[in-house]
């Protein structure tokens, strides 16, 4: 079903997060900074999901172009997504310029004040949704005002938390209610899906699935590295973050076993003397599609992904597969 449509379009699998943010199926792209592209979030908007655009980092001055870049590809809503302890305020108030439909939050300090920056949301008509990975993150953000509250789980790519999907989502749906809930991490098909909103969420946020599409902005050896994955292959890691010199507020990175990260396991103290060589080496490495020279951030839910899809088609087919677990499978239990 296409999105590009004036008035609201009712998807066959309806909750109320469709209503909130006017898209047609409860599936958003998470805003994977440097791993979304305007194509991409247009590529998911126009299927009928809430495409993401990923800009921390992102110099202020180049996000209002990314953003007009998304609206001459679609006409469907988006979001775009800040950490927000690397306090990018002015990359933030860039974006907001531009009226984005949705910013997405995440990663806050625990002593950062959330409201500011729901409100500062909130005063361009957008709707604020806040990503966590435990249920007091969840409660804070509900009181500084977001409108959307995303539970991430510890199986999900990149940096997470280290409460799985399956017992973090009912909890922040209990302490949340009414407030809307998606679940994220692990989730890469109909059956995920179909799973969480018996949860009690009403959509699911995805990321590695995404990454293994044809609009990722990623080399195809990293693609294809997701294919091959079998979901064992992962680990959660600080190795990333040491690299970068970056601090993350109590997340760990999940990565993919490979060359690098086997270089530098247990070799922390070095990786940290020599980091800036190993930064060039491993830009070399993004830029030649060295799949195992680069320190590449995925899901368990690798292992449920067998084939490089059009990002549009992944939507269809978690809905579609979402709809045949619920209609057939769990119906027939209860009423054979
Ligand atoms: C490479 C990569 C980069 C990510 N970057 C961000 C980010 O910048 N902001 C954010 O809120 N989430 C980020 N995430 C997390 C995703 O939005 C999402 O929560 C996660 O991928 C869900 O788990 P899944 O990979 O099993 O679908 C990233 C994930 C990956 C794999």
């Amino acid at each position: 079903m296409d999105a590009q449509h004036s008035g609201p379009v009712r998807g066959p699998l309806h909750t109320p997060i469709c209503d909130l943010l006017g898209i047609v199926h409860p599936v958003v792209l998470g805003g994977m900074g440097g791993a979304t592209s305007p194509d991409l979030v247009a590529a998911v908007s126009n299927a009928g999901g809430l495409g993401t655009l990923g800009l921390s980092g992102r110099h202020p001055e180049a996000i209002p172009s990314l953003i007009d870049e998304i609206r001459t590809r679609t006409s469907a809503p988006f979001g775009v997504n800040f950490l927000l302890f690397l306090a990018n305020d002015a990359g933030i108030q860039a974006a907001l310029t531009r009226k984005p439909p949705v910013v997405a939050y995440a990663w806050a300090w625990s002593d950062q004040d959330l409201k500011p920056y729901v409100q500062r949301v909130h005063d361009v008509g957008a709707k604020v949704t806040y990503m966590v990975s435990g249920v007091p993150e969840a409660v804070r953000a509900v009181e500084a005002g977001a409108d959307v509250i995303v539970a991430q789980g510890s199986e999900g790519g990149g940096h997470v938390g280290l409460i799985g999907t399956l017992a973090l989502v009912p909890m922040v749906v209990s302490a949340v209610s009414p407030v809307p809930v998606l679940a994220a991490g692990g989730i890469a098909d109909g059956r995920g899906l179909a799973a969480v909103l018996a949860l009690g969420a009403d959509g699911a946020l995805l990321g590695t699935r995404f990454l293994a599409t044809d609009e990722a902005p990623l080399p195809t050896s990293f693609k294809q590295a997701i294919v091959a994955s079998d979901g064992h292959d992962t680990t959660l890691t600080e190795i990333p973050d040491l690299m970068n010199g970056s601090i993350w507020p109590g997340a760990f990175a999940r990565t993919w076993r490979n060359a690098f990260l086997a270089e530098w396991s247990g070799r922390e103290f070095e990786l940290r003397r020599r980091r800036h060589e190993v930064v060039r080496a491993v830009a070399e490495a993004w830029a030649v599609g060295d799949a195992q020279r680069a320190p590449l951030l995925f899901g368990q839910d690798a292992g449920l992904i067998t084939s490089i899809l059009p990002a549009g088609e992944v939507v269809r087919r978690l809905v579609d597969e979402a709809r045949e677990v619920i209609d057939g499978r769990l119906a027939r239990l209860t009423h054979e």
